[in-house]
């Protein structure tokens, strides 16, 4: 039996490489990359070093407006699975690439299956928000990551579709953190291009999401902010913010955030791991931060994993200097026995229900 599976943009890379090995056990897997991202430190450098298989197809969609962009996407993944005939479509998380391929699989009657299905964050602006939804109510078999994902499906009248299987995050997490920990990386300067050896004490800082790219203010906030802590901040510039940061370090001449380009995963554990605490928007890196017991705050109006925001642990804050300041501040306590994103074995029970799916 066939799988295709969609991949375009990190975060799914990282699940794929993960899941890809179990599913190749039981199924002929077709990868498909939409091509979301592309340059090489967004891209090939996890495909590489996670050693996920080579994409089967990569359809080269990138840039232009959410509709445009999803637009396109639509049209060339319809060819790939009239080409290919699949008897399932693999997706992953909330990006335009997942609904894009959700929306092309329903109308031509290709099951689904969502992982990462049930996350809700109730704001309907949020373009994740918008594809999660859209996804679980096109889809098949909806693998949850978390029991309160699994409880939003309910709410929805989806209980039925819906399966626990925890975290494939979690289990790439498991399987990677000691390469990672040993691992000597060096991070790459994007003001100068030089190499730039990571400091002994630092905070772990990224900010990527549309929220805090469209408000003028907020990436100046963060920013200022990291500039008032006690130790240096190393922030990997997502591309779409790379000209706001370099322009606001140049003008406020704040020399504690060391902007430098984006890291392969690995390099990203490590500095989870090694990282005082950690400031962010990213929903990946909330959860890493809860697997290595690091204390985060995370710079959105919602909650994306309420699982990670107990005692502390994970804290929303506005893109305010002063609030991200006085939140970071506050003491933290770690229950190490509390872990709802299950046991780092998701990818053999997600193959586990696609088997018991098209049985
Ligand atoms: C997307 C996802 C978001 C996820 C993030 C992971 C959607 C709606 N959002 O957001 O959920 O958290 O990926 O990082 O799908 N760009 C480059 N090079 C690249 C990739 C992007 O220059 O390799 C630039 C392009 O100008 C692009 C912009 O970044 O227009 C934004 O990229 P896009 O893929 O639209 O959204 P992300 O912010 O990456
Ligand atoms: N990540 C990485 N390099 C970076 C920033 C992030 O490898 O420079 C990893 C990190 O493990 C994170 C994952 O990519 O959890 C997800 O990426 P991102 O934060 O872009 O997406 P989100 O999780 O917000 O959808």
């Amino acid at each position: 039996m066939k799988i295709v599976t969609i991949v375009g943009a990190r975060p799914q890379f990282i699940k794929a490489a993960v899941v890809s090995k179990h599913i190749r056990k039981y199924y002929t897997e077709i990868l498909v990359h939409t091509g979301q991202h592309y340059d090489k430190n967004m891209s090939d450098i996890f495909f590489d070093e996670m050693e996920i298989p080579k994409p089967n197809y990569n359809l080269g969609v990138n840039n232009g407006s959410h509709a445009e962009m999803t637009a396109r996407m639509l049209v060339e993944l319809e060819k790939v699975f009239l080409n290919e005939n699949p008897d399932m479509i693999l997706v992953y998380g909330d990006t335009n690439s997942t609904l894009a391929a959700a929306l092309v699989a329903a109308k031509i009657h290709i099951p689904i299956c969502h992982v990462e299905a049930g996350t809700r964050t109730y704001c309907n602006t949020n373009p994740e928000e918008i594809n999660r939804v859209c996804t679980d109510h096109l889809s098949s078999l909806l693998l949850t990551c978390t029991k309160k994902s699994q409880e939003n499906l309910v709410k929805e009248g989806l209980s039925e579709k819906g399966k626990l299987v925890g975290d494939p995050m979690y289990d790439a997490f498991c399987f990677y953190k000691n390469k990672a920990q040993e691992g000597q990386y060096k991070l790459k300067s994007i003001e100068n291009n030089t190499a730039l050896e990571i400091p002994k004490r630092f905070y772990y800082l990224t900010c990527h999401r549309e929220e805090n790219t469209v408000k003028e203010d907020a990436l100046k906030e963060i920013l200022t902010a990291a500039n008032q802590l006690e130790f240096p901040s190393i922030y990997p510039v997502h591309p779409r913010n790379k000209k706001r940061a370099m322009e606001i370090l140049k003008k406020y001449k704040f020399s504690k955030v060391y902007l430098v380009e984006p890291v392969g995963y690995l390099t990203s554990i490590h500095l989870v791991l090694n990282a005082e605490k950690i400031i962010t928007d990213s929903g990946g890196l909330q959860r890493e931060a809860f697997f290595s017991g690091k204390q985060c705050v995370t710079i959105l109006d919602f909650e994306v994993w309420p699982e990670t925001m107990i005692q502390n642990r994970n804290q929303l804050c506005s893109p305010n200097s002063e609030d991200i300041l006085n939140k970071l501040s506050k003491h933290q306590v770690i229950d190490e026995n509390y872990m709802p994103f299950g046991d780092g074995d998701s990818a053999k029970k997600i193959v586990a229900e696609i088997n018991a799916f098209l049985k």
